[in-house]
């Protein structure tokens, strides 16, 4: 039994609500879209080694965890993707497959959907927008093909649209579009300023007003396709909830909380390089757990969960919670990106929120700004 798992150990007590692991098998990827948080494309390179990949979901078996994402990059062009799968699925982990949509034929779709418990695909606005945004002509056709392809296979679809100030007029169109292909769940994530998308140009990222109507109007629309397929929204989270509801912020000890939990963050990311960090692979690595090159998961674990990184992050949790959401002067926070922003920083414990519209890129200019929403 790995000691991660040994009962009563901190590590157990991490495990056992469950942890989500999500794997950036590769950097490669047959689009270059303009907003990249990995800032993927044809030419990028590094994939993460097969045999860290396998060692990653013989852990997640061993632990206990059951739930896998690969990502990329785009996962489909791992030539060895169906082995990992089938692996995964071997060992009776629970898969997710994000991909972009435009890779897979027939047979690739039949494959993915015997493999794979869901898969999300990406959509960033009507045709017109998205093979700008991606930018690839035919690319929305194909993702729209994929998901109504595996739609019919009875394959749980995610549908993804990343939310740019451009694309916020989309949300409603988007949600509507994804319950008549048959989606499962249509989810929506503010542009963080990672990769490419720290060179937008201005008049892509939203304005904090901009975000409280984003929630505003996520609610609206969750109630209008109640029956017809569910929505979410990440990385934001409202105000009042998280002072209500501070474990939902990681900022709980458990004693004051209405469930008595310690609201520890439970994903865990492994970027291609093989570096292992909590929550969000835009955190500093200083948080990290470690490096699979260096010990497997289950030992990263083992060695984390109660030690000065992990500590560290929970303490910079509750200092935001306590110095940014108190303050806050909107009702809702781009909280993910102030966490990752503050941690970041070069003196994270002192610096103040660190959350604005990345500064344009010398060269940027505001002339190619895509088709009118
Ligand atoms: C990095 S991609 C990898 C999977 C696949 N290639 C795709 O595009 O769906 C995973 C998701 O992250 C989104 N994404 C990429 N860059 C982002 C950013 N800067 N902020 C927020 N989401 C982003 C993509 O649109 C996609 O929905
Ligand atoms: S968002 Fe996805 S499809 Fe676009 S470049 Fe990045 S990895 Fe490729």
């Amino acid at each position: 039994m790995p000691e991660a798992r040994r009962p009563g150990t901190p590590a157990w007590r991490f495990l056992k609500d469950g942890v989500d692991i999500s794997l950036d098998l590769t950097l490669r990827c047959n689009l270059e879209c303009r907003h990249c948080a990995v800032s993927a494309g044809p030419r990028a390179r590094g994939e993460l080694p097969i045999g860290l990949a396998l060692g990653v979901l013989r852990d997640a078996r061993d632990l206990g965890v059951g739930r896998v994402c690969f990502t990329g990059g785009e996962a489909t062009l791992r030539r060895d993707l169906w082995r990992l799968a089938e692996y995964g699925r071997g060992l009776g982990l629970g898969l997710t497959l994000f991909t972009n949509g435009t890779t897979l034929d027939g047979a690739g779709i039949r494959t993915v959907s015997e493999l794979f418990s869901r898969v999300a695909v990406s959509v960033d606005g009507p045709q017109s927008f998205h093979d700008w945004w991606r930018p690839r002509p035919g690319c929305f056709a194909r993702a729209q093909r994929t998901i109504v392809a595996l739609a019919e296979r009875g394959v749980p679809v995610v549908v993804q649209l990343t939310v740019t100030a451009r694309s916020l007029s989309f949300v409603e169109w988007v949600g509507e579009a994804a319950a008549g292909w048959g989606a499962e769940l249509v989810s929506f994530a503010p542009l963080s300023s990672q990769g490419r998308a720290a060179r937008l140009g201005p008049g892509f990222h939203l304005a904090l007003a901009e975000l409280d109507g984003l929630y505003a109007r996520v609610l609206a629309l969750r109630g209008r396709l109640l029956r017809r397929v569910r929505v979410e929204l990440k990385a934001v989270k409202a105000k009042s909830v998280l002072l209500e509801h501070p474990c939902q912020a990681y900022a709980c000890s458990g004693h004051a909380c209405h469930s008595r939990s310690t609201g520890e963050p439970r994903e865990l990311t492994v970027r291609a390089d093989g570096t292992v960090l909590p929550l969000n692979a835009d955190l500093h690595p200083r948080l990290a757990l470690g490096n699979l090159t260096q010990a497997p998961l289950s030992e990263l674990i083992a060695s984390y969960v109660g030690s000065d990184r992990h500590r560290r992050l929970m303490a910079l949790a509750e200092r935001v919670w306590r110095e940014d959401v108190r303050s806050w002067p909107h009702a809702v926070l781009p909280w993910m990106e102030i966490l990752a922003g503050r941690s970041r920083s070069t003196r994270a414990e002192e610096a103040p929120a660190a959350v604005s519209k990345p500064e344009p890129a010398a060269g940027d200019g505001p002339g190619d700004r895509g088709p009118a929403p």
